[in-house]
């Protein structure tokens, strides 16, 4: 069990920035990333929608042998990792928009939270709210077109800086100095929004506190790989994979990208 690969999925391209941390974290562990993107953006599809392809991603993953699973998608943890952790019997870590460390880092208590529909209107980020932003102001704004537009490549384009620049504007009014980016496509965006606001925002995203927990999750199960080979990293992708090789172009000599309908 302990060379078989740690298994991640997404509703796309987004995820791979958690796979980078994951992979820095833990170099020699296998892996298997998943990149649900025909299926994208999970973000505006209900929850039973979206249930449905954890599931699927989760059996193909299982089937291939992984002994962990990454949900590396902020909508597919807050509506579906209950009912995977109590439908598998193996180790799940998910990934939530960093909502605690936000509010106790704001001076000016108010945080802004940029994420998909279907993850603001979950329940698991209702409770996190209600848990830890008793005292502080939180804008919470539908990242409504950008997942598309990342999934795409289109990372520089005029239509990503004005969305941009509309998301973030009442939060600005609100006088926000921290901006949660909750979902996993964002951390791609964070050189344009660096651009788009005052320096005194502090961006946080919760790619290193998920690799992190993997790494923890690995060593309390005893499943670290125990050679210090090259390890297998593969990607697949059910859509053209395209932004795939673009977005982990540093790695193309270290990786595997392949194309197959799941
Ligand atoms: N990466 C997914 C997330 O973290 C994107 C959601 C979507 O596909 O809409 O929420």
């Amino acid at each position: 069990m302990n060379n078989n690969p740690i298994g991640l999925f997404d509703s796309g391209v987004g995820g791979t920035s958690i796979w980078k941390e994951i992979h820095q974290l833990l170099p020699y562990e296998n892996t298997i990333y998943l990149a649900d993107s025909l299926n994208a953006p999970y973000g505006n599809k209900s929850r039973e929608e979206i249930i449905s392809f954890c599931i699927k991603n989760t059996e193909l993953l299982l089937e291939k042998g992984c002994k962990i699973i990454v949900i590396a998608c902020n909508t597919a943890t807050t509506n579906a990792i209950t009912i995977l952790r109590e439908r598998y019997n193996i180790p799940f870590i998910g990934i939530e928009p960093a909502i605690k460390p936000a509010a106790l880092q704001s001076k000016t208590k108010s945080i802004g939270i940029l994420a998909t529909k279907g993850t603001l209107n979950s329940e698991l980020f209702s409770l996190t709210i209600e848990e830890f932003t008793k005292d502080i102001m939180v804008t919470e704004i539908i990242g409504e077109g950008l997942v598309p537009l990342i999934e795409n490549g289109s990372l520089n384009s005029p239509e990503i800086f004005n969305l941009l620049k509309q998301f973030t504007n009442p939060m600005l009014e609100n006088n926000i100095d921290r901006l949660v980016l909750g979902c996993s496509h964002y951390p791609y965006l964070i050189p344009q929004l660096t651009e788009l606001l005052p320096s005194h925002i502090k961006i946080i995203d919760s790619g290193e506190a998920v690799a992190k927990q993997t790494k923890h999750i690995v060593f309390q199960n005893s499943l670290q790989k125990n050679t210090r080979n090259k390890p297998t990293l593969q990607f697949i992708s059910n859509s053209t994979s395209k932004t795939l090789k673009f977005l982990l172009e540093d790695c193309l000599d270290e990786i595997q990208i392949e194309t197959k309908i799941f």
